[in-house]
């Protein structure tokens, strides 16, 4: 079927139907700067103009626009190397991180400034409230706007220099704040149009303060990308056309914990446009860790393609690719699935207790610490005598805190594309941070060398950690070798909340003997974290939260004691700072209670303990980093 569609000022017939979303009939005929972000309209990414209203093309059906005036980013663009005044003003201001959402935060920018040619930071902070940005902070896209309006307006506009570079340092030394209402840099609220900026002293006053001039560090960059990016050209995994491209769903498990019995495809094999379903019944069982890390992956390696066990909601149970993702849908309900459900555990406390289920009970992994305890690893280090320093004490503390599973939500979810190339290597296309450990860690899975595999990571619509993982490269992998057609994979938004990755929790207990004037004497970091179903980054996330807890501040006794559990909880993995924000939520809130408890200066109690450049950090090479020195490590497992 074919659609009149009003694009851009132009009339297509666009092949689509009636009730496909207006993103799948635009992004079909070539407009990429139109973007998949959730089938629910909430992240904003696919945002369009129908008639100049900005409108959510992903919830709304392509028959609803016949007639109506749509336009995209690709409408504004001027020509090659020219600019339309709101991409000049993106460009110039550097408001383009990934550049996922920026076509998007674009077009909200004209339909406002048609309305508004001189709008308040307010009114252009409303204009992008329904474009959800995961790196931006928004800041610089609403300087962008202001002096997008400006040009409009015809008026001079100076070359843009940015916020003032603050350094830190300089404010410590020599002077007191600055008395000025100029931009703040925490996205703050009172932001003026582009024109004033000029005038602002600070800048001056950094660059006499010792910094040496620089060229290019501390001053304003252009993205080299930002002309592709700020005209929605083809930048991503999903932005190119490929012939005969088959559509591939995920099966999930709807249990935390069950064995797979059985599993019959025969009916969804004999749907009509369905090429392949793989399960644990025709793929190799062969043992890996999806965790995106240097050669050798840390062990266990816990995870198989598919298995006969699921143990978390979401996990992996087959996978399907069709003609159309709605025909793959349709061929994912025809899946028998017999399941013997099995007790679950979510949290890291209970599952180490005796009679726990077992998460992990299959013979063919190895190197977990304790499986009949649900222990992935057990880490520990000391420096000194912990319990000696607690005697020592004059104070001991002993305060225990949680931080619970979050997301790493990136706008563009887990997409992968794959196909043989005229040389039959298996090229796969996926928005994935480590490519290079992709390729190396997918190449057993598909019983392929490495050198016939090519990895292409274009930009990524954010990652944060989440894509530091080989995550669904072997299941588009394993699609185009049984169909020896190009599979496309494109997680869902709620998919990418169940079955991608997650910050790990942990259960954590610290203990602290301090001295009577103040110092650290003795520090304990005990943690409980919680793995999730798969070991993954479980290893080295919590080996970073005890080098960072434990070697923040100077203290002549600490110990670091850290049980990994296997639980029914979605896995998770990297996540931004990676172990870092666990341990330093927790230690500064130790050190706020200690402080209080002794009617002690916050800020100068920890500046009596802080680690200054050039001190030893004793741990450190207990938990990974440099060499050994002193100190006892018994070590992880
Ligand atoms: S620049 Fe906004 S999501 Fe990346």
């Amino acid at each position: 079927m074919t659609l009149p569609l009003n694009i851009n000022g132009k009339d297509f017939d666009i092949s689509a139907n009636a009730t496909d979303t207006l993103l799948s009939a635009l992004r079909s005929a070539g407009f990429f700067s139109v973007r998949f972000g959730s089938h629910d309209g909430q992240t904003g990414a696919a945002a369009v103009l129908v008639d100049g209203q900005l409108v959510n093309s992903d919830v709304m059906l392509a028959g609803q626009a016949v007639g109506h005036k749509i336009e995209t980013v690709e409408g504004l663009n001027p020509g090659v190397n020219e600019l339309h005044p709101i991409q000049k003003a993106f460009v110039e201001t550097g408001a383009i991180q990934s550049g996922y959402s920026t076509p998007a935060m674009i077009l909200a920018a004209k339909a406002l400034l048609a309305q508004n040619p001189n709008p308040t930071e307010a009114e252009v902070r409303e204009a992008f409230s329904g474009i959800l940005c995961r790196e931006t902070g928004y800041l610089k896209p609403v300087q962008a706007v202001l002096r997008a309006a400006a040009y409009l307006r015809g008026e001079e506009v100076p070359p843009y220099d940015g916020p003032p570079i603050i350094d830190a340092t300089f404010y410590a030394e020599h002077s007191p704040a600055p008395e000025d209402d100029g931009p703040e840099l925490a996205g703050g609220s009172n932001l003026q149009s582009p024109v004033s900026t000029q005038t602002k002293p600070q800048t001056d006053i950094v660059l006499t303060s010792g910094v040496p001039e620089t060229a290019v560090v501390g001053k304003p960059e252009t993205k080299v990308d930002a002309v592709k990016l700020t005209k929605g050209n083809p930048a991503f995994v999903d932005d190119i056309d490929l012939r005969g491209m088959l559509y591939a769903k995920l099966l999930t498990s709807p249990h935390a914990h069950a064995r797979i019995l059985d599993i019959d495809a025969s009916e969804a094999e004999a749907l009509p446009g369905v090429h392949a379903v793989i399960h644990y019944k025709n793929v190799k069982r062969v043992k890996y860790a999806s965790g995106g890390q240097s050669y050798p992956n840390p062990p266990p390696h816990d995870q198989v393609s598919f298995d006969n066990k699921v143990r978390y909601v979401g996990d992996r149970v087959a996978a399907v690719a069709a003609e159309s993702e709605a025909i793959a849908e349709a061929a994912l309900k025809l899946i028998k699935v017999e399941y013997e459900l099995l007790p679950a555990v979510f949290d890291e406390n209970e599952a180490i207790k005796p009679g726990a289920p077992i998460i992990h009970d299959e013979d063919d992994t190895e190197e977990i610490h304790d499986a009949s305890r649900n222990i992935v690893h057990h880490i520990q280090a000391e420096v000194g005598d912990v319990e000696q320093g607690f005697a020592e004490a004059d104070h001991v503390f002993e305060h225990s805190y949680y931080v619970h599973q979050v997301q790493q939500t990136p706008i563009e979810p887990h997409i992968a594309i794959s196909w043989w190339d005229s040389d039959e290597r298996l090229v796969i296309r996926t928005s994935t941070q480590v490519p290079f450990h992709v390729r190396r860690m997918v190449a057993p899975l598909l019983d392929l060398p490495v050198r016939r595999i090519r990895v292409i990571k274009p930009r990524i619509g954010g990652g944060f950690g989440v894509k530091q993982e080989m995550l669904i490269e072997d299941i588009v992998g394993h699609l185009t070798i049984a169909t020896g057609r190009p599979v496309r994979l494109e997680l869902t938004r709620s998919e990418e909340f169940r079955s991608s990755r997650t910050r790990h929790p942990q259960s954590i207990t610290w203990k602290a003997g301090v001295m009577a004037d103040g110092t650290l004497h003795s520090m304990q970091m005990k943690i409980v974290a919680n793995t999730g179903a798969y070991g993954t980054h479980g290893l080295t996330v919590q080996t970073v939260t005890g080098l960072r807890g434990l070697s923040s501040y100077n203290c002549k006794n600490r110990e670091f004691d850290c049980i990994v559990a296997y639980t029914n909880l979605p896995v998770p993995g990297a996540y931004r700072g990676y172990g870092g924000p666990q341990a330093l939520f927790s230690l500064e809130c130790l050190m706020d209670e200690i402080a209080a408890a002794l009617k002690l200066d916050p800020i100068e109690f920890r500046r009596k303990n802080w680690v200054q450049a050039g001190d030893l950090m004793p741990i450190a090479p207990l938990l990974g980093e440099g060499e050994k020195r002193d100190g006892h490590h018994r070590a992880a497992d």
